[in-house]
């Protein structure tokens, strides 16, 4: 680690993990943090990004926390029933959750992304026993076959699988599942109607990004007949949305009112296999 401030030229998708990162940091610095991620401050910090750019409001910022939180709290249960485990943290930007979840001796950790976001989390993050990298597109044919294939496995996804296509959200999935015996697969993914709402999305729009895949609950199956949903939820409905700022509060209680359109925008899905 150093301590002179670390450039950073990522563009699209890419550039959509500083949202957030920043969203996090956010969160860490409000009265009553939600998730509490103390080191995305820090690394903000580290950053030569001007992080104005991606105009994350207060509701924003408290949304991304919530999200981060769940998943969280899903890989931690995950953990807490299977001590020897490997857990498969797909796009994980610059996410600090090994850090959060502090996992056992017995847990082997993966965190996947892009070469150049490897790059940078390398000259942010320390490291960790049991804990390693892989600097490839998640949808690279070969990287899975680095996994253990002995244990239960925990996947995890966060803000990544709608900016795959669907063939490819099915073959990365399919060849996870059929990697490991048995495990767990814990994401977030867009409806279709929110995908074409993407022109809405500050982030999406500042970034250049695109998104490709969306979902609903019943389309979970398409990805894998070994694919069971555990939990599902919309993000308008995660436990502790009653923090967020009143206005916030206010448009998501409107929205939830509106029957099969802004619910279920964006939901959080825990499914086992
Ligand atoms: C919205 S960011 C989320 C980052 C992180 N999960 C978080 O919550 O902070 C999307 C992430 O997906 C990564 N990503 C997008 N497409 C990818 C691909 N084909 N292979 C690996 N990572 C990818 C990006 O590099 C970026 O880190």
């Amino acid at each position: 680690m150093t301590s002179a401030k670390s450039k950073v030229q990522l563009t699209g998708a890419k550039e959509t993990l500083l949202a957030t990162l920043y969203g996090r940091a956010v969160d860490s610095r409000a009265k009553k943090p939600i998730l509490g991620d103390t080191m995305a401050v820090d690394t903000v910090r580290r950053l030569d990004y001007d992080f104005r750019k991606l105009r994350m409001r207060g509701g924003d910022a408290a949304g991304v926390a919530l999200r981060a939180r769940q998943l969280d709290v899903w890989t931690a249960r995950f953990l807490t029933l299977h001590e020897e485990a490997t857990v498969a943290h797909l796009g994980c930007g610059l996410d600090t959750r090994v850090y959060r979840l502090d996992p056992g001796p017995r847990v082997r950790w993966y965190d996947v992304d892009f070469p150049d976001v490897i790059d940078l989390r390398r000259q942010l993050y320390p490291e960790r026993p049991g804990y390693a990298e892989i600097p490839t597109s998640v949808t690279a044919p070969d990287w899975v076959d680095g996994l253990p294939s002995d244990r239960p496995t925990m996947i995890v996804a966060e803000g990544l699988l709608m900016y795959l296509t669907e063939e490819d959200v099915t073959t990365l999935l399919r060849r996870l599942i059929a990697h490991t015996p048995s495990g767990e697969l814990a994401f977030d993914a867009f409806s279709r109607f929110a995908l074409r709402a993407a022109r809405l999305n500050t982030v999406i729009v500042r970034t250049g990004s695109t998104l490709h895949w969306g979902t609903d609950p019943a389309g979970i199956s398409r990805l894998s007949p070994r694919l069971e949903i555990v939990e599902n939820i919309s993000a308008l409905d995660l436990p502790g949305i009653e923090k967020l700022p009143v206005a916030y509060r206010a448009a998501a209680r409107i929205a939830a009112r509106i029957p099969g359109g802004l619910r279920d925008m964006s939901r959080l899905y825990n499914c086992r296999f």
